[in-house]
């Protein structure tokens, strides 16, 4: 196996939109049409194993301080393999570039997340969520997945004085 791990680009959308169909038809992930995922591409981390793409997690921005990971998906065959650690790697890495001190993810992946260092943490910290992503789902009122929070590690010189770290 050759496994690159890199931002995604444009060309990079047919694939991205048949990974996630996958997941959607599953009821795993929320959909996102080619036209969605062409105009938040620059949002999107993959993983490729020899040019194919085999999984991809992104970055969506719900406040100054706070960003949910996304469509974060392995391909079957490849799963348990780091991969997905991989990509939550280079969003926090993201993250952290962009000095946001906060990244959370609603998910069923609990145990996942939890050895990648996020903490389970109540919904309704995150009044942002339910402007984005929620007011479109069909679980809206229902909702249940779990909340996971990491905090970015940030040395104090690089701390805005826009943000306080908690
Ligand atoms: C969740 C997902 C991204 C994990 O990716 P992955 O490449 O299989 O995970 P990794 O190999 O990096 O696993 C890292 C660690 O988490 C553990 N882990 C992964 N999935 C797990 C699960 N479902 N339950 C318990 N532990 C799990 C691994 O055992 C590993 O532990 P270790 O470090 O002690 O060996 C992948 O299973 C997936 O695509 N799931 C379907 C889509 C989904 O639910 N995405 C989450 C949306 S928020």
């Amino acid at each position: 196996m050759s496994i690159i791990c890199r931002k995604a680009v444009p060309e990079d959308v047919e694939a991205l939109y048949e990974l996630i169909q996958d997941y959607a038809a599953k009821g795993i992930m929320l959909p996102r049409s080619k036209d969605a995922l062409s105009r938040s591409i620059h949002t999107f981390v993959v993983v490729e194993d020899q040019g194919k793409l085999i999984g991809c997690g992104s970055l969506c921005r719900l406040g100054v301080d706070l960003v949910e990971i996304r469509s974060l998906g392995i391909a079957d065959g490849y799963k348990g393999k780091g991969m997905g650690s991989m990509l939550v790697d280079a969003l926090m890495a993201e993250a952290k570039e962009q000095r946001i001190p906060k990244v959370m993810a609603l998910t069923y992946e609990t145990a996942f997340f939890q050895k990648n260092g996020f903490t389970v943490v109540e919904k309704e910290i995150f009044p942002e969520k339910v402007w984005t992503d929620c007011v479109n789902c069909p679980k809206q009122n229902n909702c249940d997945e779990i909340a996971v929070l990491r905090l970015v590690e940030f040395a104090p010189e690089q701390l805005t004085t826009d943000y306080v770290q908690i």
